[in-house]
């Protein structure tokens, strides 16, 4: 994506959703440090006050607070009103929650609420913000999304039980990259922020609920500092990085799977694929669920974790390679009939999967080169309670 300096909002209006704690009183904080004036959306009304009078006792900005159920209509009729208005320069879509649990356990009307405010949300305020941003020439918008969303079919140990957490977070991916492909050119700029585990009081509930008290807790698990985040995700602004994951060293593993998406869909054609014409062309059912089980309970296994140690290690089977360089953690082992096949660092490089998609990478790899130096942070694996049992989350 060019870099337009002209479009990053200068002294605009900031609104910060889920800006009670965490992420997003760590970005208002920051924000007001750089003299925006700020509206701070949330539930607890008592959390955002206080907030607001720290600001304004401490910079010379305005700020609004709005108490809001994101997942509630009429709540949300009422900020999309507010990030429609001709002020708003930047919107942080950071309110989120969790919805852990096993997906046929876990109450239907809590995923509802998952989807309504991780997904519903944050796609309604972007559409109500952006129109005004592309009128006046300049804006932002961050929407807030996780590694988790890169976490494809790992299984739910050591990390959360998450399949709508995860899907919502894929959303926020998917819909954050392809609108920022859309609005290339534009005076706005898109991006989607991918914590990795992040020291919140984000797992201290699993979001029907606010968590109780007026001061600002961090959960066991641990994690990066807020401050880092949205330090990561600030840098990545002025430098035009549209997918920003704070602890990623490697950053062109990116690159990687804009490279594999595109050997996806170009060897993709219209006509139906030989495995599916001849099963006989293909790998038996049976060989292919002995290979699958093998894979899965050696993921699963708790000697092989306590083996590698699973803090430091991502364990990922053969046919995920391609994506290993995007999980969290310092080594990845890629396993193989009969055990680990291969070591591979974050630095290590992985080749496009087919020439058509290395041109396509070349010119992303280019685009990428011309922006200023990456931001490089360490993330951290671990952790109890409702992120996992024993892995990292978000
Ligand atoms: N912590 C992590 O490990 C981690 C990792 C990756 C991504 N993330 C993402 O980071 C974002 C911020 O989370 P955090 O870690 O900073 O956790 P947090 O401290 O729990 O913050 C979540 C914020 O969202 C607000 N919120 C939740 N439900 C809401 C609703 N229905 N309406 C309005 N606001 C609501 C909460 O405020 P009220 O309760 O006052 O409404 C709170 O301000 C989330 O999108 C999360 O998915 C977190």
């Amino acid at each position: 994506m060019p870099i337009h300096p002209e479009s990053l909002p200068a002294r605009g209006t900031a609104i910060v959703t889920g800006a009670s704690s965490g992420i997003g009183a760590a970005y208002a904080r920051r924000l007001a440090a750089d003299g925006h004036d700020l509206v701070l959306v949330a539930r607890r009304a008592e959390r955002l006050r206080t907030l607001a009078a720290e600001l304004t006792g401490q910079h010379d900005v305005r700020v609004e607070t709005v108490v809001a159920d994101l997942g509630d209509a009429g709540d949300l009729d009422r900020v999309a009103r507010r990030a429609a208005a001709d002020d708003v320069g930047m919107l942080v879509n950071n309110a989120g929650i969790n919805g852990y649990g096993p997906f046929a356990e876990t109450d239907a009307a809590l995923l509802e609420k998952v989807m309504a405010v991780n997904v519903v949300a944050l796609t309604r305020l972007a559409r109500a913000a952006v129109p005004g941003m592309l009128a006046r020439g300049r804006g932002a918008v961050v929407n807030v999304a996780s590694t988790l969303a890169f976490a494809g079919s790992l299984p739910p140990d050591p990390l959360p039980v998450r399949a709508v957490y995860g899907g919502t977070k894929g959303y926020v991916v998917t819909f954050s990259r392809t609108l920022a492909a859309e609005l290339d050119g534009a005076p706005v700029r898109v991006q989607v922020l991918c914590p990795g585990l992040t020291a919140t009081e984000f797992h201290l509930t699993q979001g029907q609920d606010s968590v109780a008290g007026d001061v600002a807790r961090v959960h066991d698990d641990g994690g990066m500092p807020v401050e880092d985040v949205v330090t990561a995700s600030l840098r990545a602004l002025e430098t035009g990085e549209v997918v920003c994951v704070p602890g990623l060293v490697d950053g062109e593993a990116v690159d990687r799977i804009a490279a594999a998406e595109f050997g996806l869909r170009s060897s993709s054609s219209s006509t139906l694929a030989p495995r599916y014409q001849n099963p006989a062309s293909s790998e038996s059912p049976a060989a292919l669920d002995s290979r699958r089980e093998d894979t899965q309970s050696r993921l699963s296994s708790q000697e092989t974790r306590d083996q590698l140690g699973v803090r430091s290690v991502v364990l990922v089977p053969r046919l995920d390679e391609r994506h290993c360089p995007l999980v969290m953690g310092t080594e990845v082992r890629i396993l193989g009939h009969g055990g680990i096949k291969a070591t591979r660092r974050r630095s290590g490089s992985v080749r496009p999967p087919s020439a058509r998609a290395s041109a396509s990478w070349k010119r992303v790899r280019n685009r990428r080169s011309r922006s200023a130096p990456r931001v490089v942070a360490r993330g951290r694996r671990g952790g109890r309670g409702l992120a996992s049992r024993t892995g990292g989350a978000g």
